[in-house]
């Protein structure tokens, strides 16, 4: 059986489903703080918090669990700099309590969730994961501390790991089951969605005088349903035997302008919005775009999802079925 911490969070419900897809068990803990239980599909569901030791204690005694794929994290970076000390006690204290439980239980492997908010401002693009890692705010430092804690618990207890750095997630599962319900939103191509549904009145763009090509910032849109599949492919490898501690970067190798996203976002909804410029927001680089050379050579990662209309396509069935005027506020 697997445990998926935060399984019940965007990135890590659609993990859940590919797994069950492929007939896997499943065991999702979450504390239901910003994830959806009714989006883990017929996973085995422990409501629980990773601060609480005993809780996981008690979890991972109760089930025969032999891998973990370990999401359960707050990820504002924002909400980082103005609360410095939450993040060290959910991200940090949370996975030091997964670690503990893991030896406890004879567990022995982990793909844990990083970010290229790990790397900070770049020096070289595309980011390979040689590049430097000095984040620029403690969201990108936890990831990046748990990463070395989890060198460290290699070297000392022989637990295997692969963290995966993914740029920006987007878009939804293809069949519309899971998908991006974050509230408050703060990523782009919800929030243009939400726009076009009338939820919010306008589309901010923070920043317009990049050294961009149009001004605004530049990012790596990948598809989430093939960041599920390079946690497969992680967990595979490690279930083989392959990995002591490896990082890679998952983004889709091309960078993107906001204006472009809101350019894809008009064109794929049939529909205009407002927009409005305002000033850039603190802490956002100009551009951020991924190698994932390596992603692809060692976990033989092939994106499913390339081109843009189709990712903001998946993400729009989803914002429709979920959001639509009558069905949620
Ligand atoms: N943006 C807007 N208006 C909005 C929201 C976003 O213009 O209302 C812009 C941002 O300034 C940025 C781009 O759209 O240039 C993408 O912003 P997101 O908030 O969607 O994503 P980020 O690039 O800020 O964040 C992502 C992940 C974080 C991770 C970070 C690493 O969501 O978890 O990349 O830099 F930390």
């Amino acid at each position: 059986m697997l445990l998926v911490t935060g399984g019940a969070g965007y990135i890590g419900s659609h993990l859940v489903l590919g797994l069950l897809d492929q007939g896997r068990e499943v065991l999702v803990l979450d504390n239901l703080s910003r994830g959806h239980r009714e989006l883990t599909g017929k996973a085995v569901f422990e409501e629980a918090d990773i601060r609480d030791l005993s809780q996981i204690r008690r979890i991972l005694k109760k089930y025969p669990v032999d891998g973990v794929l370990h999401f359960a994290a707050l990820s504002l970076v924002g909400d980082s700099m103005s609360d410095p000390q939450s993040y060290y006690r959910n991200n940090i204290g949370g996975t030091m309590n997964i670690i503990t439980s893991m030896l406890e239980a004879g567990i022995d492997r982990i793909v844990f969730s990083s970010s290229a908010a790990v790397y900070g401002e770049p020096r070289a693009l595309p980011v390979n994961e040689e590049a430097p890692k000095v984040p620029t705010n403690p969201y990108g430092e936890t990831k990046l501390f748990i990463e070395s804690m989890l060198g460290r618990s290699f070297d000392a207890y022989g637990i295997r790991s692969v963290s995966l750095r993914y740029f920006n997630a987007a878009g939804a599962d293809p069949l519309a089951r899971t998908g991006e319900d974050h509230s408050p939103e703060t990523h782009l191509v919800p929030i243009a969605l939400d726009a076009v549904l009338g939820r919010v009145e306008e589309l901010k763009v923070f920043g317009n005088d990049y050294p961009t090509h149009d001004g605004t910032c530049v990012r790596d849109y990948v598809h989430v349903t093939d960041l599920a599949d390079a946690h497969i492919r992680a967990l595979e490898g490690l279930e083989k035997g392959a990995f002591g501690c490896e990082a890679f970067n998952l983004g889709n190798g091309k960078g993107f302008s906001v204006l472009e996203i809101v350019s894809a976002v008009r064109s794929v909804t049939g529909r205009g919005f407002p927009l409005r410029f305002a000033p850039r927001r603190p802490g956002d680089p100009a551009v951020l775009v991924a190698s994932s050379a390596k992603a692809e050579k060692e976990l033989r990662w092939k994106r499913r999802f390339k081109d843009m209309d189709e990712i903001i396509e998946t993400a729009w069935k989803w914002h429709q079925k979920r959001f639509r005027v009558g069905r949620r506020s």
